[in-house]
């Protein structure tokens, strides 16, 4: 009796270390996708001079219809989000936030009800401190409050910055809050942090915390629309893996910022490794650009099925870089039934394109391809390569600052007469 009631704690036990383990709201299962405003329009508050690019629920309107319009929601790009600069400079006579009425005529009750309508969900911003990053009022010492409002008004997803947020205990303290406010409300948010990022300046963030309590976190600075910013982004990645890596999974994801495909500054290489990049780090893919002009080539490459499958992978494992040699990046991404995605990023930013060629031993710890493995080209073209085995060799050409991702699948049994006569060293000089 004494053993059975022993088993039964250590089972409770088990069972509320596991539930703590990712913020327990069952949102986040893979990491989400959508549309965020703020790097393509930022704080554009002037409706008359910027009529189709200010802040204004008519934007958000205009993004739903297209989202649900035009494959995006069919290929999983799920939120509708509202960034800074959607309130009025002050709170109401209840003490509620309230959005600007110029803007938000009909107010974010009914603009929930018409992304709801589409399909969709809407997203939210707020600030953990005393004011957002442009000056608009903040949370602090209202999250119940607030958490409360944004149920009531259908909110989907809480984007809670940290600007002015006063002291560290304060910034954990608020993160903290607000997620257990949201949880109180009884309604599904996804809670999205930047709680890391304002940490690590000063203090190493504590990422089992930090992942009890948030859907995903963002750890690195703003991202823009420049080469110089998803390559800023990968390095910061890239050098600090051994950190968050293992922290990301189901529930709790590393956030790497917005997808800027579609805009002015990334050239179709630079888009193609934002792309395949995002889909090896599992980041939450929100795009930031205008769906009303964008080009058939950036939407075909924000709907590749492939590339949203890997990234939306249910193992639910981060990627991380195997090496680097001269201009080479190699990454990889372990995925269900012991598959990868590999990227092969080149550095370089001269010349033209460059062959890298590497050992199938180097992917999933000499697993990958073991005894043999089927592999396929998914970006910056769909290719098949055929099948490989442990010894193999592959070698890839890479544009300047692009990408080649590829999905190398194991074959557990393969008759000897199906590999490839040259599969040993097989010749992708056709690349
Ligand atoms: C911070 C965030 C950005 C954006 C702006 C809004 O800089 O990191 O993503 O939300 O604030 O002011």
């Amino acid at each position: 009796m004494a053993a059975a009631l022993g088993w039964a704690v250590a089972v409770l036990v088990l069972a509320l270390a596991e539930g703590a383990d990712a913020l327990d709201n069952g949102l986040a299962r893979t990491p989400p996708m959508g549309w965020l405003h703020w790097e393509r329009f930022l704080c554009t508050t002037d409706c008359a001079s910027a009529p189709h690019a200010c802040v204004s629920e008519q934007l958000f309107m205009q993004m739903a219809d297209l989202l649900a319009a035009e494959g995006w929601r069919d290929a999983g790009y799920e939120y509708v989000c509202i960034d800074d600069c959607w309130m009025a400079p002050s709170r109401d006579g209840g003490d509620r936030l309230q959005p600007d009425t110029q803007r938000f005529p009909h107010g974010i009750r009914r603009l929930a009800d018409y992304v709801h309508s589409k399909g969709l969900k809407l997203g939210i911003y707020g600030d953990v401190g005393n004011k957002t990053c442009a000056g608009y009022p903040g949370s602090y010492g209202h999250y119940d409050l607030d958490a409360q409002t944004f149920a009531d008004w259908g909110v989907d997803l809480l984007k809670f910055d940290g600007c002015y947020h006063g002291t560290l205990d304060l910034l954990a303290e608020g993160y903290k809050n607000m997620s257990l406010a949201l949880n109180k409300t009884g309604r599904s948010i996804v809670y999205s942090c930047e709680w890391p990022f304002y940490m690590l300046p000063v203090q190493k963030p504590n990422y089992t915390e930090v992942k009890q309590y948030c859907n995903h976190w963002r750890n690195f600075a703003d991202v823009f629309d420049a080469w110089i910013s998803i390559k800023s982004i990968l390095d910061w990645t890239a050098s600090h893996q051994d950190i968050i890596v293992d922290v990301a999974g189901p529930g709790g994801w590393n956030d790497p910022d917005m997808l800027v495909i579609g805009n002015f500054g990334l050239s179709w290489d630079q888009q193609v490794t934002q792309m395949a990049l995002w889909a090896i780090m599992a980041a939450p893919l929100f795009m930031s650009n205008d769906l009303r002009q964008i080009s058939p080539q950036a939407k075909r490459l924000l709907q590749n099925k492939e590339v949203i499958a890997i990234n939306q992978d249910p193992l639910g494992k981060q990627g991380y870089r195997i090496t680097k040699d001269n201009n080479f990046e190699l990454w990889e991404r372990p995925l269900t039934g012991r598959a990868y995605a590999v990227a092969v990023v080149n550095r370089q930013e001269i010349g033209g394109p460059q062959l890298f060629t590497f050992a199938t031993s180097f992917l999933g710890n000499g697993l990958a391809c073991n005894p043999a493995c089927s592999i396929q080209q998914i970006l910056p073209t769909s290719e098949d390569y055929g099948l490989h085995n442990w010894v193999s060799f592959l070698k890839v050409k890479v544009n300047p600052t692009g990408t080649v991702l590829l999905k190398a699948a194991v074959i557990e049994e393969l008759p000897e007469e199906k590999l490839a006569p040259n599969s040993k060293k097989p010749s992708l000089d056709t690349l």
